[in-house]
């Protein structure tokens, strides 16, 4: 059972330029799903190959770039995207080294400064490093932790800005399975926190970005057409591949997602 309510994320016809078209007509919607007695917030996927425009897309909708023409908007009220009003996870994502996990992670709640009291910061961020295994890197520097547990305080770091929309730029790449598989079960976590919580994940890992998504779409070339765009919206609900941390193991998904990797 679940609803797709209202809308909050149109993207509207972006086309970018540089010497030669890279993206063109890009189209989707996101909406706000809901599940009775289940904060249910949105995981949505831009597949892709290398190459394809993913990371253009990815700063487009983050309000970083402007397309050559075509609207980003979000939020209930569909207003604009502006950079800063939604949390990034780039491709090379940077942490401070010289400063410690906690310090770090401190900087996520920058924002929220007048808010909150300098205990509550530390409280809550105490209570996000318990939930997601990093409570004995707290007083580490990141040069002291593991590239997928950098990436995990990185991700974290995003959700304490309190922003709502989360995007996040191959968020497993270069990561090894197990560790994959933990960032693939933080990210539905944190979809699952706030029914308002979408993450949007650009990744060329089709596999383990249909594995937490509720929504893919592909993005690629079409025949004789210059410039990518979205050849395919899948719609993982619909075909009861969402939501199961087992679907890995699930045989219409890794059909599903054979399919795909020849179709992108
Ligand atoms: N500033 C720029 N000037 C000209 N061309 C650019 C510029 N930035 C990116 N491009 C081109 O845009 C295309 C898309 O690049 P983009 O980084 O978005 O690919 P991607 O899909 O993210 O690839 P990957 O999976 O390797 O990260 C590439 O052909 C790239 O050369
Ligand atoms: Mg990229």
């Amino acid at each position: 059972m679940y609803k797709k309510e209202e809308l909050i994320l149109k993207v509207e016809n972006i086309y970018l330029s540089y010497d030669k078209p890279i993206l063109r007509d890009v189209n989707f919607e996101v909406h706000n799903i809901t599940r009775p007695n289940l904060k249910q917030g949105q995981v949505v996927s831009l597949v892709g190959r290398s190459g394809i425009g993913k990371t253009q897309l990815f700063k487009i909708l983050a309000g970083l770039q402007e397309p050559k023409s075509g609207t980003v908007r979000i939020g209930k009220d569909l207003h604009p995207v502006e950079a800063g009003e939604v949390g990034i996870v780039p491709q090379n994502y940077i942490l401070f080294n010289h400063r410690t996990i906690v310090e770090n992670l401190k900087l996520g709640l920058r924002g929220s400064v007048n808010k909150m009291s300098e205990k509550e910061k530390t409280e809550l961020i105490n209570d996000y490093a318990n939930k997601f295994g990093l409570k004995e890197h707290l007083k580490k520097y990141p040069m002291q932790l593991s590239g997928g547990q950098r990436q995990r305080v990185s991700i974290i770091q995003q959700i304490l800005t309190g922003n709502k929309f989360i995007l996040l730029d191959e968020p497993f790449s270069g990561l090894d399975p197990v560790i994959k598989d933990k960032v693939l079960e933080l990210l539905v976590s944190i979809s699952q926190l706030d029914e308002l919580n979408t993450l949007v994940i650009v990744s060329h890992d089709i596999e383990n970005a249909l594995a937490i998504s509720d929504t893919a779409f592909i993005l690629a070339n079409e025949e004789h057409k210059e410039g990518s765009t979205i050849t395919e919206s899948i719609d993982l609900i619909e075909m009861g591949l969402s939501w199961d941390p087992e679907i890995k193991h699930n045989k219409h998904f890794q059909d599903l997602v054979a399919q795909m990797k020849f179709r992108m």
